[in-house]
């Protein structure tokens, strides 16, 4: 059985179902803060069968090895955690709280248990503004500019430090680049609360009525087209890379790095004519000054993950726009005004606290 923390967000959500459809037994354990019962409820019905929910905080260690007695939990895929980039600036103890000692107190219950296997949720932005392009795990990791960014190489350099001092632990530390997009059966999707800091939580809420117009962060970057250049990955394809990451952990003890990205790049004025061509129409936006923190531009080099994973990004940007846009159509009020596809399909443990 796989322990997804953050099972109900976006990206845990998207690898409850692909660890389900695996032939995996799923436990989840999220609290909520960021997402709903309802992503749960849609994951069972698409994979047609259940998985185990605890609702929870990954912070409560008596929590987490009542969980560990009671579950036959092998490994554990470690999503939980806040990201918004943001409100970090605002909030910073409630990050490195949340994303360092919720990550502390999972590995402390973990050894208790005698489960070594950890996949971790890291992010791109811990390579801070490299000089190289595209970026390899070999590029030093860089200097943050918000807590968030830097929660995540806190947790980073935890989890190496732990490898180091005990031969059992096999983590992998698994940088995203930027995903987007949803699974193709537009019933479940990214749905963020409040104003999206992302772009193209923006762009579909801009296109489904509920935001005016896009703002273009800046286009004097040197870039081909003067607007910030990213690395979009399909989150299915993110998550396959994970199930591909549990697999290796089996064979390599220590801390492994990968890049999940696809290796191609596109500006935002690309990703507008992209996103246009799904929706048939244009998507107003103003060209606004250059939002603070954001680098010019990122992208992954992603052969390690090919090598020794076996695993690449398979779905092409139109896919992952058109996904999108399927998910944000249907569900022009994210979870939040659906019908629940099951009622009470999720089964609750006596554990939830
Ligand atoms: P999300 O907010 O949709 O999912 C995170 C989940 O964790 C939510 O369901 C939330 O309720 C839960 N959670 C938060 N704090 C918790 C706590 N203390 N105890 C238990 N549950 C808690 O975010 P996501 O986009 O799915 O991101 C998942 C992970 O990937 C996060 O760690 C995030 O930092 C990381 N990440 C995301 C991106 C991205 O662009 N989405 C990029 C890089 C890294
Ligand atoms: C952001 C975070 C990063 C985090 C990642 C995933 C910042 C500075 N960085 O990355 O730490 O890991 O999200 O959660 O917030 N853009 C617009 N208009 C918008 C929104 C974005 O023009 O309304 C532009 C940005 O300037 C950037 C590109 O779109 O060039 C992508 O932005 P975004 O989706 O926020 O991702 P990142 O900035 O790469």
């Amino acid at each position: 059985m796989i322990l997804v923390t953050g099972g109900a967000g976006y990206i845990g959500s998207h690898a409850c179902l692909e660890l389900l459809l695996a032939g995996h037994e799923v436990l989840v354990l999220d609290n909520l803060c960021n997402s709903s019962r309802r992503a749960l409820e849609r994951v069972e019905q698409l994979a047609g069968r259940t998985l185990q929910f605890v609702k929870g905080d990954v912070r409560n260690r008596s929590l987490l090895t009542a969980l560990f007695a009671a579950y036959p939990v092998s490994a554990v895929m470690h999503f939980a955690g806040l990201k918004a980039v943001g409100e970090s600036v605002r909030e910073p103890l409630r990050y490195y709280e949340t994303n360092v000692s919720g990550s502390i107190a999972l590995c402390q219950a973990m050894a208790e248990a005698g489960i070594f296997k950890l996949v971790f949720s890291s992010s791109a932005t811990v390579y801070g503004e490299s000089a190289m392009m595209p970026i390899t795990e070999h590029c030093p990791t860089g200097v943050p500019t918000n807590p968030y960014g830097q929660s995540k190489l806190m947790a980073e350099s935890v989890l190496r430090g732990l490898a180091n001092s005990d031969p059992r632990w096999s983590i992998g530390l698994l940088r995203y680049f930027n995903p987007i997009g949803a699974h193709e059966s537009g019933l479940i999707g990214e749905d963020p609360n409040g104003t999206p800091n992302n772009l193209l939580p923006y762009m579909l809420q801009v296109a489904v009525g509920r935001r005016r117009e896009l703002s273009v962060y800046g286009d004097d970057y040197p870039t081909p087209d003067g607007t910030g250049v990213r690395d979009y990955i399909h989150v299915v394809d993110l998550v396959q890379g994970h199930l591909k990451a549990l697999e290796r952990l089996e064979q390599v003890n220590g801390v492994s790095v990968w890049n999940l990205g696809t290796g191609k790049g596109y500006s935002v004025k690309e990703m507008i004519g992209a996103f246009e061509a799904v929706i048939g129409r244009p998507l107003p936006h103003v060209i606004q000054p250059r939002r603070a923190g954001d680098i010019a531009q990122c992208w992954s080099d992603p052969t390690k993950a090919a090598i020794e994973l076996g695993w690449r990004a398979e779905r092409d940007l139109s896919t992952m726009l058109a996904d999108a846009w399927r998910w944000q159509s249907r569900n022009p009020q994210g979870y939040a005004e659906t019908q629940p596809a099951r009622q009470g399909a999720t089964a609750q443990t006596a554990l939830a606290s």
